[in-house]
């Protein structure tokens, strides 16, 4: 298996807002890096405490059509460690490591199809879903694209003028209808005002003639904004599985629920009455056994990582799925499963990063 890892140049940086900025990179040797609209880039920087180097992922905003280029576009988060780095200090020029892209938020554009693609997105949730338009645009000339993008006013938009010279260079292809929390300029033409609830999104898929239940639905942005489009689209009788969804932050319910009952949430096995104690695991990763004790203070990555076992990781948080491995025996527990699928879950996949050994015959196949 070829490394996860690779070094990019940074070639330009665009400032898209007054908080946001795209930076764009290639290869030293300018071939693509393998992707998917819609997928995710780890970088990996030492902006730790002591130079430690520190994992987060961020969405690619550009599309394989752009290829040698591969771009992310970063929202500065108010005390946030990497955000504030990377806005602060990256310049054009410098070297970055990162895991190649990883992500099961993807589009494969099919260029026979004639398909509606609904994108509802707030603020950096935008990230992913300009990939997914982009790619749709350039190679699904029979396809449609409606983009609901919600932000606090005008100036929070990010990819603003691209969004509008698409609208432009795709006329009748591409819509984008932007609700504001809270406006600076008076109403306009497919402008919206308050927040993006399912109100606003049921309004807009009809003023927009979407023929709702055979669209393709992607959503990104924060928790509530997702819950609502999701209870819309489930008004209009929207099939479940035509709606995917990606999160950059973990639900703070689901923590919560997470944490109130640690054996009962998200087990891969039900039924289980496993309890959260000192237990060995088996990792089976690119070739290698590795059998280590994981404490109830840490989790399966975590315990890994203390033992210098590179097991691929991003978000630490259980959202991206770059940690994830397939359950072989026995049970696990985890704090939290936005990342998988219930067919995932079904099947027997977990996120180490925020996995628990339930029993003592816990053996895992990563990759
Ligand atoms: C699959 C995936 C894709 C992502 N894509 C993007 C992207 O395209 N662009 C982008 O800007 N970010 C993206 N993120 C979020 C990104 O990985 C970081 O979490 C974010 O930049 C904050 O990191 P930080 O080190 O600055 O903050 P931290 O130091 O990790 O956190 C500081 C505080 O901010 C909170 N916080 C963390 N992230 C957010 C957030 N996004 N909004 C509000 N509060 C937050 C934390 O809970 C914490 O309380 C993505 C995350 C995932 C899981
Ligand atoms: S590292 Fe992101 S889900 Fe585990």
């Amino acid at each position: 298996m070829s490394s996860p890892y690779l070094t990019l140049n940074v070639v330009e940086i665009t400032q898209e807002t007054s908080d946001a900025a795209t930076i764009h990179f290639e290869r030293a040797d300018r071939q693509p890096v393998a992707c998917q609209p819609g997928q995710f880039l780890t970088l990996i920087l030492p902006c730790g405490p002591g130079g430690k180097k520190e994992r987060r992922a961020y969405s690619l905003s550009s599309t394989p059509g752009e290829a040698p280029r591969l771009a992310v576009t970063v929202k500065r988060v108010s005390g946030g460690l990497v955000s504030n780095y990377l806005l602060d200090t990256v310049r054009v020029g410098q070297q970055l490591e990162v895991m190649a892209p990883l992500g099961n938020f993807t589009l494969q554009p099919q260029p026979q199809l004639a398909r509606s693609i609904v994108l509802v997105g707030a603020g950096s949730g935008i990230t992913p879903l300009m990939s997914i338009l982009k790619a749709v645009l350039r190679e699904e000339p029979q396809s449609q694209v409606l983009l609901v993008y919600g932000n606090r006013n005008e100036a929070s938009v990010i990819f603003g003028q691209q969004l509008r010279q698409l609208e432009q260079q795709y006329a009748g292809r591409l819509q984008v209808e932007h609700v504001y929390s809270q406006p600076t300029q008076g109403p306009a033409a497919h402008q919206h005002t308050g927040r993006l609830n399912r109100t606003t999104l049921l309004r807009i898929l009809e003023q927009r003639q979407i023929p709702a239940a055979q669209a393709e639905y992607f959503l990104c942005g924060p928790e509530g904004m997702m819950a609502e489009a999701k209870a819309a689209l489930e008004l209009l009788g929207v099939p479940a599985e035509r709606i995917r969804r990606e999160s950059f932050v973990a639900a703070a319910e689901t923590m919560e629920a997470a944490a109130a009952q640690p054996n009962g949430h998200g087990d891969v096995s039900s039924d289980d009455d496993g309890k959260i104690v000192t237990r060995n695991v088996t990792i089976n990763y690119e070739g290698s056994e590795y059998q280590f004790e994981v404490t109830p203070q840490q989790t399966i990555l975590e315990a890994a990582l203390d033992l210098d076992i590179d097991l691929p990781y991003s978000c630490q948080a259980g959202l991206c799925t770059a940690c994830r491995g397939k359950c072989l025996s026995g049970k696990v527990h985890l704090d939290e499963r936005e990342g998988l699928s219930d067919a995932e879950m079904k099947q027997g996949y977990v996120l180490v990063c925020v996995g628990h050994p339930l029993t003592s015959d816990v053996v895992i196949e990563i990759g």
